[in-house]
């Protein structure tokens, strides 16, 4: 939830904080800001409500100067989307700029304090510019004869300190001031903040996407590390005051990763890419001698896994779809109670735990606020807790104990996709490992290895139906929602392809076990509305046969998704039949899905949606 970008340096920073908003545009797009300070210490400042190219077109006609300055994109959680609101905020003296990710529940206590202080000068609703205005009042008390810069700067660092130590909530912050030349704060709670090292220059990002095009060296920074950055140096240390050791890591991937390339949106990029993610997602995690998956991120010995007795899968939005396509698969394939958990309400209830429970928070960008919540809990409560995380250097994959990667590359779309089938493949390799510690035979083990190993292919196979897709949505573009059945493996898809169908065309959509029609859904059918039934040709297919006739009795569209002799069965009924590779049932949420992300992105296009940032919603959601 919002973007943060911050810079020092010798080059122009205008144009640097601008390419990093870009990058980090899919976490919020309310509204944007910058703030640069030039070489006669004044302070510039250019935002506006809307997206990055109005601020972009804005700073044409009203350029800045200068080399060291911070940035925001916004995704608004305190005040409305407007000029006044959009970030940079400054104290009283207006030579402070500051820009935040989170949310400062305690706010209205801080500036009734303020106000009650003399200090009358607030411009904005938001809750980050009493942040702005308490580190203001500090540094200028503290500060009031200084003269000297390094002084200032140790002045300015304890002021943060001393406000952030006030502060009840979230942040992911960077400041300068006008009057401390080539200077940045950033520090970090609860929302994610990351320092990319470069050679007479330094940056402060949300997330690296928005930095990797000028350094690849990274420092990820904890919960209370406040740093204090220049051109030449960092200092990173505690809300307390207290230096620590920090790595410098490696980048995984580079700013070629995040490019469109031919494509028109990011997120039919990232469906094309599942034959490769879904691949990456077993690699060297297959053991075709022993018939089992490798995992050994998971930290455990085969003793604990042994003793594992019930899993909990936890997550929020298309990451808590996939943990229920794991809860049939772990039960399907190892006999383990599963149940899944929305981290919202996991992380808030009393949710009965056992010794023998083993929890997972499944999450693409490790930095979800609820799915955090719920991984804090449950190791606060004494539980092994392990991630399942495409980025590798998120908070949600340094606090877990352990956990499996995704290693789908950065997923820039806000509508997830190629997360999804790498967490439904990931779950697959778990409930492999587990079944195979348990009932399940070598012959049954080797099987769905084989299922797995023949995915890639399959993907490519179902991406060939996406000018088919296409057609289905531009036949179906008028009408008022859609509504997506399917039962067993198959039923979460159903959540999922409605979740996309919502997320991208704004159509009303809801996701439902098939049987669940005839006990009150069955009152919203007409002909306007369409009935998506993911039916491939498994042991449950009759049944979904028996409620696409319900729903076609009732003059209800059907557009089936099907696999082997389904087709035929279909032919008189379906009004769209989608034929799918044959699969075992285990591993068909994988392809099945992929119609459905196809036709929410078909649909969107031809409803001109804004499919990479559709409307109220961020990529990264770090607030509650
Ligand atoms: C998916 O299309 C959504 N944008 C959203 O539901 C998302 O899956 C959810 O916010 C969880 O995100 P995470 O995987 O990064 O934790
Ligand atoms: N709470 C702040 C606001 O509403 C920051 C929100 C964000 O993370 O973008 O402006």
């Amino acid at each position: 939830m919002c973007g943060i970008v911050g810079y020092v340096g010798r080059a122009k920073a205008a144009p640097i904080l601008l390419d990093g908003l870009r990058r980090l545009e899919y976490r919020g797009y309310d509204s944007a800001g910058l703030a640069v300070v030039n070489g006669r210490h004044e302070l510039q400042t250019r935002k506006c409500a809307g997206r990055i190219a109005a601020l972009a077109k804005l700073m044409v006609k009203k350029p800045v100067s200068g080399s060291f300055g911070v940035s925001h994109t916004r995704w608004a959680t305190h005040g409305k989307v407007t000029n006044e609101n959009a970030h940079p905020h400054f104290d009283a003296s207006g030579k402070l700029a500051l820009v935040h990710n989170g949310v400062i529940e305690n706010y209205q206590t801080l500036r009734e304090e303020l106000i009650s202080g003399g200090d009358t000068n607030f411009r904005s609703e938001t809750d980050t510019e009493v942040l702005a205005h308490l580190i203001g009042k500090l540094y200028d008390e503290s500060c009031a004869t200084t003269v000297d810069t390094p002084q200032k700067k140790a002045h300015m660092l304890e002021a943060v300190r001393a406000a952030l130590q006030r502060v009840i909530g979230t942040y992911g912050i960077a400041l300068i001031h006008s009057d401390v030349p080539e200077f940045m704060i950033g520090a970090r709670r609860g929302s994610p903040l990351v320092l990319g090292v470069g050679k007479g220059e330094n940056f402060l990002a949300s997330d690296v996407s928005a930095i990797v095009a000028y350094t690849r060296d990274a420092v990820y920074l904890n919960d209370f590390d406040v740093v204090a950055v220049d051109r030449e140096k960092f200092e990173i240390s505690s809300l307390a005051g207290e230096t620590g050791d920090h790595q410098v890591s490696k980048v995984e991937f580079t700013a070629e990763d995040i490019k469109k390339g031919d494509y028109a949106h990011y997120m039919l990029k990232e469906i094309f890419e599942q034959p490769g993610t879904v691949r990456d997602a077993m690699r060297g995690r297959l053991s075709p001698e022993e018939c089992t998956a490798r995992l050994g991120g998971l930290n455990m010995t085969p003793p604990q896994l042994r003793d594992v007795g019930r899993i909990i899968l936890t997550g929020c939005g298309t990451a808590l779809h996939a943990g229920r396509v794991g809860e049939y698969l772990i039960e399907a394939l190892a006999n383990i109670p599963t149940e899944v958990e929305y981290a919202s309400e996991f992380r808030h209830r009393n949710t009965p735990l056992t010794r023998e429970t083993l929890v997972f928070t499944i999450s693409q960008s490790g930095e979800t606020a609820d799915t955090l919540g719920a991984l804090r809990e449950s190791r606060r409560k004494g539980f092994r807790t392990l991630g399942i995380c495409n980025n590798v250097a998120s908070t949600i994959a340094r606090e877990s104990d352990g956990g499996v990667y995704m290693h789908a590359g950065p997923e820039i779309g806000v509508a997830a996709t190629k997360s999804f089938t790498s967490q439904v493949v990931i779950l697959t390799l778990i409930g492999l490992l587990f079944g195979r510690m348990r009932t399940l035979s070598t012959a049954e083990g080797s099987r769905i290895i084989e299922s797995l190993e023949a995915l890639p292919e399959q993907i490519e196979t179902v991406l060939k139906l996406s000018d088919q897709i296409k057609e289905i949505a531009k036949k179906y573009a008028d009408v008022t929602g859609m509504l997506f059945f399917g039962r067993q493996f198959n039923f979460p898809i159903a959540l999922e392809g409605a979740l996309k169908m919502k997320e991208i065309t704004y159509l009303f959509a809801e996701g439902h076990p098939s049987a669940e029609l005839k006990h009150g859904i069955i009152a919203l059918i007409r002909p306007d509305l369409p009935s998506v039934f993911i039916a491939p040709d498994d042991g449950v297919f009759s049944k979904n046969l028996n409620n696409i006739e319900q729903v076609k009795a009732r003059k209800g569209p059907v557009i089936a998704l099907t696999s082997g002799n389904g087709a035929s069965q279909l032919k008189t009924l379906a009004n769209e039949i989608v034929t799918l590779p044959e699969a075992p049932d285990c591993v068909m949420p994988v392809l099945s899905v992929i119609p459905l992300q196809l036709l929410a992105y078909h649909l969107a296009v031809e409803l001109r949606r804004d499919v990479d940032k559709p409307r109220n919603l961020a990529k990264s959601v770090t607030v509650e």
